[in-house]
């Protein structure tokens, strides 16, 4: 793996996984497409059917066999909340990157999307303590932290480019 997002729900991993990967000609892979293929079910219905331990684990299975591919990796907004995941992203030679956004951007974009069983069970100020919760585990595997507020698609991918030219 090239390099491999993370940060909480809606601070812009797909979007930017996608543009990285499309700049460095390498493919991107999104951990929560690979659980769905995994499981054949949307995620809200592994949650309802199988319960968030169950997508945990697929989540951890599958963070191991996609690292071992060439490509960008977009991690879910709670994978590095995993103490076993969080190890595997602090050890991997692999340059992680943070992707953090206020509050209420964060908030703004999730609203409305139904895909997010956390979205559609948590309190936004519930959602705000997960984001802040959250915060150091994202900061201890964290080799480069963008904060992306004001700053467009384009300038967080070339940021993230000179940053891995570096490495
Ligand atoms: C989750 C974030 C989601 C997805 C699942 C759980 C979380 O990914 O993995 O709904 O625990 O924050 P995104 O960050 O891509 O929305």
């Amino acid at each position: 793996m090239k390099a491999i997002l993370i940060g909480f729900m809606g601070s812009g991993k797909t979007t930017i996984g996608k543009l990285l990967a499309h700049q460095l000609a390498l493919p991107h892979i999104d951990l929560d497409d690979q659980i769905i293929a995994a499981a054949g079910c949307p995620i809200t219905n592994i949650f309802e059917q199988h319960g968030e331990d169950y997508f945990r684990q697929l989540e951890h299975q599958l963070l191991l066999e996609t690292l071992t591919r060439d490509g960008v990796l977009s991690t879910g907004g709670g994978t590095p909340a995993q103490a076993t995941n969080l190890q595997v992203l602090q050890e991997t030679a692999t340059p992680v990157i943070l992707l953090e956004a206020a509050a209420d951007t964060i908030l703004e974009r999730v609203h409305n999307n139904h895909d997010r069983p956390l979205v559609n069970s948590l309190t936004k100020t519930d959602l705000v303590s997960l984001k802040d919760a959250r915060r150091s585990q994202y900061h201890t595997c964290a080799d480069l932290i963008i904060q992306t507020d004001g700053l467009s698609p384009q300038t967080i991918v070339k940021r993230i480019l000179s940053f891995l030219k570096q490495k």
